[in-house]
């Protein structure tokens, strides 16, 4: 197996494309950041106090801040302001930080994902946007489809990277040695899929053609092939998906808040979206591509719903109707 790491990755990148010098150092001190955080996960609870515990606030959005929200957060901004990024776009600040006024780069960042899941021992994760500081309006990043790269780790039974600079993506895993080397993993997400993930514990907020689309899931035609997956974790699920396929969705529903779904636009769906289409996945709100949504707040929610592209359309066609 050759042994490409995320470094020659990323130099090779540089061969084949215009990007800003101040790329690669953003993506290896995210890169050390994250050994970092996958480091206190593994360790929680044996040379620290329990990380699943709350951290005593709430970030803007009302979630429940947990210490290693807390911690991942420091670790990410530490990393990107060692780097020289311009401004670091936080889902645990509640606003936006200055980290190198001169910098040409921004990056919008969930530090660690799904940490509901911290003490259940699931895959938690980080998840990356990275944007050149000119695309930006109104001190905002731009719309998903201006990143330059972006990208998500995740800590499980492997720490792995997925990134993509736009036109594919990169599967890493973190070695012993700790370096992430490539995975010999053409990461295309097939077309068709008979997996879904919903929190179906929300059926009687979702907008009709979701609670059809997720009947005829259930019990229609396609039942004895259906299945739900939902780990409550969005890096977990979509990791999944990027490995065998399915949809995710986390649509608007009728409870107060949730008018626009539950996940973050600039740190979690543009991202996601951005990885998800390189892989030859569809990311839509129902009616938009996610990636030509200009983001109009830092912690604007979006109805996600992203996954195995003939799927996706089906939903959208369902929604249409
Ligand atoms: O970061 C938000 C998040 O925790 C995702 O990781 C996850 O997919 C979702 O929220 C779970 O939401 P709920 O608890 O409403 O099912
Ligand atoms: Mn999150």
């Amino acid at each position: 197996m050759t042994m490409f790491d995320l470094k020659s990755y990323i130099a090779s990148a540089y061969e084949h494309k215009s990007l800003p010098g101040g790329l690669s150092d953003t993506l290896l001190g995210l890169a050390d950041a994250a050994i970092e955080i996958a480091k206190l996960a593994a360790n929680n609870g044996l040379d620290t106090p329990n990380l699943g515990g709350l951290a005593g606030g709430l970030n803007e959005d009302g979630d429940s801040q947990k210490q290693l929200d807390v911690m991942s957060d420091d670790l990410v901004c530490e990393a990107l302001s060692a780097a020289g990024v311009a401004r670091y776009f936080s889902e645990e600040q509640a606003e936006v930080k200055i980290l190198t006024p001169d910098g040409q780069i921004g990056v919008a960042c969930d530090p660690l994902d799904g940490s509901s899941n911290i003490d259940t021992n699931l895959t938690i994760g980080t998840i990356f946007s990275i944007f050149d500081m000119k695309d930006c309006v109104n001190d905002l990043p731009p719309m998903g489809r201006k990143q330059l790269a972006a990208g998500l780790f995740v800590y499980g039974p492997q720490t792995a990277l997925l990134l993509s600079f736009g036109d594919e993506v990169a599967a890493f895993a973190l070695s012993e040695e700790g370096r992430f080397i490539r995975l010999e993993w053409d990461v295309q997400i097939p077309a068709s899929s008979t997996e879904f993930a919903i929190n179906a514990s929300n059926a009687a907020f979702w907008p009709a053609p979701i609670q059809t689309y997720i009947a005829e899931r259930s019990t229609g035609g396609a039942a004895k092939t259906s299945a739900m997956r939902w780990l409550g974790s969005l890096v977990a699920d979509a990791f999944r998906i990027f490995r065998r396929g399915g949809v995710f969705l986390y649509p608007q529903d009728s409870r107060t808040g949730y008018e626009q779904g539950r996940l973050r636009l600039i740190y979690e769906a543009s991202p996601m979206a951005f990885l998800i289409e390189a892989a030859g996945g569809r990311a839509t709100t129902g009616t938009h591509d996610i990636l030509d949504i200009a983001p109009t707040s830092l912690h604007q929610r979006i109805p996600l719903i992203f996954g195995s592209a003939d799927e996706v359309k089906h939903i959208i066609a369902r929604i249409a109707q």
